[in-house]
């Protein structure tokens, strides 16, 4: 696809002190994931009645906000998450920007907060990445981790949407979300916390979601364990989601098993990628309730061969133990043979411009130097 011609609607106004070459050449070398930020951020400010005005990409810098700001109070907020990967030709390009833009949409309406379009989303990203070329690693693994967000700045304690809201979004060198040293990470299945309910607002990107999980991430960090899987509000006994990715699991004969969405999961755009990439390969694909215990059992008897977590942050991740406070089940390694490491490959094979786009998944935002 062209480079679009977006990031006119965003008025640019140069970091006038970015980072020397020497100082980014540091800070990408080995990034902790979103604790490197490069020069420039887009934002946007909205207003009850006016609607959406300033579009500007601006030098990085704090936030002048109100105590009263309503997201700090009510966490009246939504964000997204998503990367841009350099090619070998040196070109840069988004993964599915548009299906990140529809599911901001929709947690925006969620919280009551004004939806941002398609355009201004993506006009926001690509003027940041145009911005900021330069920080878009190109070495193996690594890729530009785009975090857009709308937050409620009206001054206000009263419970009630904002009439005064920003959109923003910061990027940031990355490379992997979780260190997966040996056959995988190890799961801590949560029992007394939960992440959603239904009606809540689990299916929504939003700062709640992930500010409930950090207690039982805590605990699972204590129990040894690298992330935390939550089971359903109501029944507790279905598996949803991990503290911030899906969850896959392979069955013997090659077929496919994850959570079906049921408005208290968050619809991952790396699940759906997957999922379909996994149905090209003629697999079955269920998506559907699936217990713990069928999980368990499943490891146990040798119906299930494989799990693995997956998300933009975590792209895929093979787990290898689950853990809670009445089993300590090993998943058996499958080294050579994994649906994880494939699927991780012909995913990555895709983003990285390795391979044909046949699903048309990939944006061309910065075209390849001449020469
Ligand atoms: C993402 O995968 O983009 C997320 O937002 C998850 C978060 C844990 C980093």
């Amino acid at each position: 696809m062209e480079t679009q011609a977006l990031t006119a609607s965003f008025t640019v106004i140069p970091n006038r002190h970015p980072a020397s070459a020497e100082e980014r050449w540091i800070a990408m070398e080995n990034p902790v994931f979103g604790k490197v930020f490069t020069d420039h951020m887009a934002r946007a400010t909205w207003r009850d009645g006016e609607g959406w005005a300033d579009r500007r990409i601006v030098a990085l810098s704090p936030l002048p906000m109100h105590p009263g700001a309503a997201v700090l109070h009510y966490a009246q907020q939504a964000f997204e998450g998503l990367k841009a990967y350099r090619h070998e030709d040196g070109s840069i390009w988004l993964f599915r920007p548009e299906a990140n833009a529809a599911r901001l949409a929709a947690s925006c309406r969620r919280m009551a907060l004004p939806e941002v379009s398609e355009q201004d989303f993506l006009a926001a990203i690509e003027g940041v990445i145009a911005a900021d070329q330069n920080w878009v690693p190109g070495t193996p693994g690594a890729s530009l981790y785009l975090r857009p967000f709308v937050i409620a700045t009206e001054p206000s304690l009263l419970v009630q949407p904002a009439h005064e809201v920003d959109f923003l979004v910061t990027a940031s060198p990355v490379g992997a979300y979780l260190s997966t040293e040996g056959d995988g990470v190890a799961i801590w299945v949560s029992r007394g916390y939960h992440r959603a309910n239904p009606g809540g607002t689990g299916e929504a990107k939003t700062a709640g979601n992930y500010a409930a999980s950090m207690l039982p991430q805590r605990e699972a960090k204590e129990h040894g364990c690298q992330q935390v899987l939550f089971l359903d509000a109501k029944e507790d006994t279905y598996v949803e989601e991990l503290g911030g990715m899906n969850v896959i699991a392979v069955r013997a004969d090659g077929g496919i098993v994850t959570p079906r969405l049921t408005g208290t999961i968050l619809p991952g755009v790396t699940r759906d990628s997957i999922l379909t990439l996994l149905r090209d390969e003629g697999r079955e694909v269920e998506e559907r309730d699936l217990a713990l215990t069928e999980i368990l059992e499943g490891l146990e008897s040798g119906a299930i061969v494989e799990l693995f977590a997956c998300g933009t942050a975590a792209v895929v991740t093979p787990i290898a133990r689950l853990v809670s406070d009445d089993f300590d089940v090993a998943v058996p390694s499958r080294e050579g043979e994994s649906v994880a490491d494939a699927v991780l490959a012909r995913l990555t094979d895709l983003q990285y411009g390795r391979a044909e786009d046949p699903h048309g998944w990939m944006r061309k935002v910065v075209d390849a130097p001449e020469g």
